[in-house]
């Protein structure tokens, strides 16, 4: 993409100005229009999304999803406190992940949170004696493990019997018998999640399959199943358009249907990808013997994507004047001291310039979330962009801020 003098050029080059670089840039009403897409493609399947707080869990994001109904998923203490602070009803949060500690599901349970996703057998023992000591009952589900390859980044891939994620069925089966009368719990139904970025709607389609006979044959063993939380991993667009939303929900409609289960679904990337926008300035430009170096003052730390998965992001030049300039293959890369310290590689863009502004799109989901301090650098500040109105919703941090958890001890 070439850079355009339009009115979101303006409005991008007015924002670093004010707020300076690296900026997070949120469109507050294009996470609402995917939402309202899901919600479509989903009708009368659907009970309710829950947004998976991990994607991009800022405060005013998440106040912004709470106004438009929706519950949340959340995988640790934090992301429930940032939930409580933005006053979500707790009946509409679910708690999943690998390892939670005694110390997080009593914060649930006291929280008074709607749904435990249970990933193991001895989960749900300590989840059974928490509650059971705090006269509490924990409403749960059971996360299968379905053993079906997501099609995706092995990183991202968590349903398939190599990955540390959910359980077999049987090994579910033998704790819901174990748990048949255990008052502090109380059995609600089965959640999966396969992985992220899953763009073949056909890979849905089978862990549907299997959690469709599964909860058949759970209710033959005289349980009810009135719930299923299917999990997030739906595409968002990076490079190639993904299959819409449409496509996966045709997809797993008949399979679930069928069912009569209270349809949940755990979004993340799919509602804020696309959303979020990181806004660099070029620092310096550098022939390298083989390469032509783009320096910009976001780097890995800000935007892990790229290093860790080798992820493609759009780059884009927003220059008013670049008009007449050559266009070169460019390596986008940051001051970090690593040489996967890049967020794009062999780039064609109209020559980039010290003082340019590039933007990295589809950068809104795991990109604050996963940013860090390495190089003891500060995290970026960030703007919301909603309803036309843009607010700063995250500072800068400051040198102070990285310094202030550390303690020197005495010469
Ligand atoms: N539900 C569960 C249980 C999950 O583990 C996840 C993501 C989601 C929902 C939401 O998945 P989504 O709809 O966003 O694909 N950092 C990686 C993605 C890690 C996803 C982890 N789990 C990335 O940047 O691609």
């Amino acid at each position: 993409m070439n850079g355009r003098p339009d009115a979101r050029a303006r409005r991008l080059e007015s924002l670093a100005r004010e707020h300076g670089t690296p900026l997070w840039v949120t469109d507050g009403d294009l996470v609402r229009a995917r939402l309202a897409e899901l919600r479509t493609a989903f009708r009368g399947l659907l009970h309710e999304v829950h947004y998976a707080v991990k994607a991009n869990s800022g405060l005013a994001l998440l106040a912004l999803l709470a106004a438009e109904g929706v519950g949340f998923d959340v995988v640790s203490a934090g992301e429930l406190e940032r939930c409580r602070r933005v006053g979500v009803d707790p009946r509409r949060i679910g708690f999943a992940g690998a390892g939670k500690t005694d110390a997080e599901l009593a914060a649930a349970l006291a929280a008074g949170i709607g749904l435990f996703d249970v990933e193991s057998p001895a989960e749900l023992d300590r989840l059974a004696r928490l509650a059971a000591e705090r006269g509490a009952v924990a409403p749960y589900a059971l996360r299968l493990n379905p053993d079906v390859e997501a099609g995706t980044h092995e990183y991202v891939t968590t349903g398939t019997r190599r990955n540390k994620f959910g359980m077999p069925f049987d090994a579910a089966l033998a704790a819901l018998e174990r748990h048949r009368s255990t008052a502090a719990l109380r059995f609600r139904g089965f959640h999966v999640h396969i992985g992220s970025q899953v763009t073949d709607p056909a890979r849905f389609a089978a862990a549907a399959a299997i959690v469709a006979q599964r909860i058949v044959a759970t209710r033959a063993a005289g349980f009810a199943v009135e719930l299923l939380d299917f999990g997030g991993g739906f595409a968002a667009r990076y490079d190639v358009a993904p299959p819409p939303i449409a496509a996966v929900a045709a997809a797993v409609r008949p399979l679930l249907e069928p069912l009569h289960v209270e349809l949940l679904l755990e979004p993340g990337r799919f509602l804020v990808a696309e959303a979020g926008e990181l806004v660099t300035r070029v620092i310096g430009v550098k022939e390298g013997q083989e390469r032509h170096f783009v320096i910009v003052d976001a780097a890995m730390n800000d935007l892990l994507r790229p290093a860790l998965y080798g992820a493609w992001h759009p780059v884009e030049l927003l220059a008013g004047e670049e008009a007449g300039r050559p266009t070169v293959s460019c390596d986008i890369v940051g001051p970090v001291c690593e040489s996967g310290d890049f967020l794009a590689k062999e780039r064609l863009l109209p020559r980039p310039a010290p003082g340019d502004l590039l933007v990295i799109g589809s950068a809104g989901a795991y990109g604050t979330s996963m940013s860090s301090n390495y190089n003891s650098r500060p995290r970026a500040a960030e703007v919301l962009i909603d309803r036309g109105v843009a607010r700063l919703v995250r500072r800068r941090e400051t040198i102070d801020d990285l310094l202030a958890t550390e303690l020197l001890p005495p010469a």
